[in-house]
């Protein structure tokens, strides 16, 4: 709560190509809090540059981050949409939080053991204290709800325990926020190996959809897609790829898993993987056309940076200022 207002805050790293598993596990739901909650939207590139990035790249997907958040239904008349680094207060916080978050807890992070996994020749601190400016950039905006898919849960669930603890010394400092994770969609899985998350840093580009890929090649991917034995459309444990295909179907078309096993009843694979793609393609078309619109307007995009990070910095501020006051620094006025 930040004064009277409930608060709604994620946030996407501009880390590569952001695919449908962000879209379905994340921000298409973003724009369901904005009636009832104050929307804090961020753009992670601090978060992104714990891997290793090319600077014109992180440049130009972060000005692309920002436009598909607007193209995905985000109105910036009514959520604050911005970039993490142009708001100080975020890197400031941070450093505080660290200073109340446990080596052990880092240590347990699933993400930081499967990135030092990944980057054995980059395991830098930041890497390893990521959660904690995950925690800032929540709690710097007093959060209620984080809506995000289920392999960030445990972030989110560490930033409630620094908030519990802080609260102890100073009570009511900070609200402690709850994760949002979605019923369908929380974890859609790779098409190339339906037993790993897709990734947008998968090296397979055929193992993921990105949210601005072409009908075509959208398509082509869905009919790649690794399904199991059998021929059935079936919703089952033992089926990981035709279950992840169902709940991809069902996110786009809305329909019950019961609807879809009715519907593709003794019809091939072929048929069913066809349908899935054409179901996505549908659905990121008006997405696509007004992400172009978007792009093509550069100077439109700096302005809502601007104009994001303005609104960001002025809650950022109201919370920094308070939690310095808190841990004893001298304040000047
Ligand atoms: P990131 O950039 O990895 O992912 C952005 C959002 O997409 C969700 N997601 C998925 N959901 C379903 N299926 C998938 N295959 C899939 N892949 C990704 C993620 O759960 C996430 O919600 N640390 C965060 C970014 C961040 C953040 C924050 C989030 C920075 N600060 C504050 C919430 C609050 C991250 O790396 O997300």
């Amino acid at each position: 709560m930040f004064g009277e207002q409930k608060v709604s805050y994620s946030g996407v790293q501009p880390s590569g190509n952001l695919t449908i598993g962000n879209y379905l596990g994340a921000i298409r739901n973003f724009a369901e809090y904005s009636a009832q909650y104050k929307t804090f939207y961020c753009v992670a590139d601090e978060h992104a540059i714990t891997v290793r990035q090319v600077p014109a790249e992180l440049r130009r997907r972060t000005y692309e981050t920002v436009a598909l958040y607007m193209a995905c239904g985000l109105d910036p008349a009514q959520n604050t949409l911005y970039v993490q680094s142009m708001v100080h207060e975020h890197a400031e916080l941070a450093w505080i939080l660290n200073c109340f978050t446990m080596f052990g807890e880092l240590s347990r992070m699933t993400q930081f053991k499967d990135k030092s996994a990944r980057h054995t020749d980059n395991i830098n601190a930041g890497l390893f204290t990521y959660p904690a400016l995950m925690a800032a950039d929540i709690l710097l905006y007093q959060t209620d709800v984080v809506p995000v898919g289920i392999d960030q849960k445990q972030h989110v669930e560490l930033c409630r325990d620094i908030a519990e603890r802080i609260n102890q010394i100073w009570p009511g400092l900070f609200t402690v926020p709850e994760p949002m994770i979605p019923q369908n969609g929380m974890k859609i899985m790779s098409l190339a190996d339906p037993t790993r998350k897709m990734s947008k840093s998968d090296e397979n580009p055929n193992a993921v959809v990105y949210i601005l890929d072409d009908r075509d090649t959208m398509i082509r991917k869905f009919r790649r897609a690794v399904t199991d034995s059998g021929s059935e459309v079936r919703y089952a444990a033992d089926k990981p790829g035709v279950a992840n295909l169902m709940t991809i179907y069902s996110c786009f078309t809305g329909k019950s898993m019961e609807e879809i096993e009715r519907e593709f009843a003794g019809v091939g694979y072929g048929e069913f993987k066809l349908a899935v793609g054409e179901a996505a393609a549908d659905a990121l078309a008006p997405v696509q056309r007004r992400y172009t619109e978007l792009m093509a307007d550069k100077a439109g995009l700096e302005a809502q940076m601007k104009k994001g990070a303005e609104e960001a910095s002025w809650y950022a501020r109201r919370t920094l200022a308070k939690v310095k006051k808190k841990m004893g620094f001298v304040q000047l006025s």
